[in-house]
């Protein structure tokens, strides 16, 4: 009955500026919270806390600087975790401070869940509203485990130091968006463990497009070169250019594919970029549950930051906003070269529409 009723829903024309498909949503919220209540009966414990660490969280373009973003918020609440792991701490030897860990029972697992993409899709925003709730406790560094052979020879020893200090009631995440494309991490995370909760964020592939050459274009700014025009790059002899990488990593299918070859559709949830930036609650909420978090993010954990043009987070009164670097304005292209790039992302995004049972308002 609930599966005609979805079906029905489908073939009626909803407003593009509604994000069209709730009702799928929530078709796949249930069918992994199924899933989740099997994994996982525990229940999850309510903390409040407090949170003077400045740090940052941006909309747009959220890669790049780490630093800005103090070691897991978190870390404050309590106060103990922040003694755990801040090094400037002078309030105790190391042996201290490790003993002091382990009698408050904080330590680091294996991550539950991994953001496991797109670049520039918005891992960062989501990996620090994720860190808003309680029970999630988040690594800030983009890891590349599962990406990197390097890594990855080092053993799961070296990935669970890698993870932040969490009690054991709490759920750890790290993010490496180099996971989505990678030929090898789908196996290498099955391997780790098969029930392990994937997110996925992506947004339109155009707007990741500009958004990928801005971040590269800030980069070479930095180390002085001269960046490249961005039409020079998106065309070859008046034809898009299929070559430049920034526009091969929007599309997502054969990356998608690959991740459902191991892992099935119940395993992921999609979150909709472009949606988390204008609406950041209601993706969040969605994520929750998902996730079977108890519901806990609400509306006054942000803000909308006018001279930024963007939401920003707030807890207990503390206030952050992503890193400068992110939500940086995209540069003016051509509309017949804009044009081209819609046209050339349709077909790749009716297969990715088909693979993931959902479709997303993309130009
Ligand atoms: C370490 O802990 C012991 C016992 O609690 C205390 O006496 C000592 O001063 C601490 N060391 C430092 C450097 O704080
Ligand atoms: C740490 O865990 C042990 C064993 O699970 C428990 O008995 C103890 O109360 C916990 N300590 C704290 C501070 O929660
Ligand atoms: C993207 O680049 C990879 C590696 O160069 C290539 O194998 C793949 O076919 C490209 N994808 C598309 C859609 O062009
Ligand atoms: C909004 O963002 C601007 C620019 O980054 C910043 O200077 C200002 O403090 C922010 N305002 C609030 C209320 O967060």
């Amino acid at each position: 009955m609930a599966a005609v009723f979805v079906t029905l829903l489908l073939f009626f024309p909803f407003p593009s500026s509604i994000s069209s498909l709730p009702f799928l949503e929530t078709r796949e919220t249930i069918s992994a919270d199924k899933n989740a209540d099997q994994q996982n009966g525990g229940s999850i414990r309510i903390n409040q806390f407090s949170n003077n660490v400045q740090s940052s969280v941006a909309q747009n373009d959220r890669e790049v600087n780490q630093n800005t973003i103090s070691q897991n918020k978190k870390n404050t609440h309590e106060g103990d975790i922040y003694l755990c792991e801040s090094s400037q701490n002078n309030r105790g030897t190391e042996q201290n401070r490790s003993k002091i860990c382990r009698n408050r029972n904080f330590t680091r697992h294996l991550p539950d869940i991994i953001i496991i993409g797109v670049r520039k899709g918005g891992t960062r925003a989501l990996l620090e509203m994720l860190s808003l709730h309680d029970s999630i406790a988040t690594a800030q560094s983009e890891v590349h485990f599962f990406d990197s052979d390097d890594h990855y020879q080092r053993g799961l020893e070296w990935y669970t130091s890698q993870m932040p200090l969490a009690r054991p009631d709490q759920l750890t995440v790290e993010k490496t968006p180099a996971y989505f494309p990678s030929v090898d991490a789908p196996g290498r995370i099955f391997h780790m463990n098969p029930s392990v909760r994937l997110l996925l964020i992506v947004r339109d592939p155009v707007d990741r497009v500009l958004s990928d050459y801005t971040q590269v274009f800030h980069n070479q700014l930095q180390k002085h070169k001269i960046p490249q025009p961005l039409e020079d790059l998106l065309l070859r002899d008046g034809e898009l250019n299929l070559g430049y990488k920034a526009v091969n990593r929007s599309v997502y299918h054969p990356h998608m594919q690959r991740w459902l070859r191991v892992f099935p559709r119940e395993s992921f949830h999609i979150v909709d970029g472009d949606t988390l930036i204008r609406d950041p609650l209601k993706e969040m909420k969605k994520v929750e549950r998902f996730l079977r978090l108890e519901p806990q993010i609400t509306e006054d954990n942000f803000y909308f930051n006018r001279t930024k043009g963007f939401y920003c987070l707030k807890e207990e009164g503390h206030e952050r906003c992503l890193h400068e670097s992110k939500g940086r304005t995209h540069p003016n292209v051509a509309p017949e070269i804009l044009q081209k790039l819609c046209k050339y992302f349709q077909e790749p995004n009716r297969k990715f529409f088909e693979l993931v049972g959902r479709t997303f308002d993309w130009k």
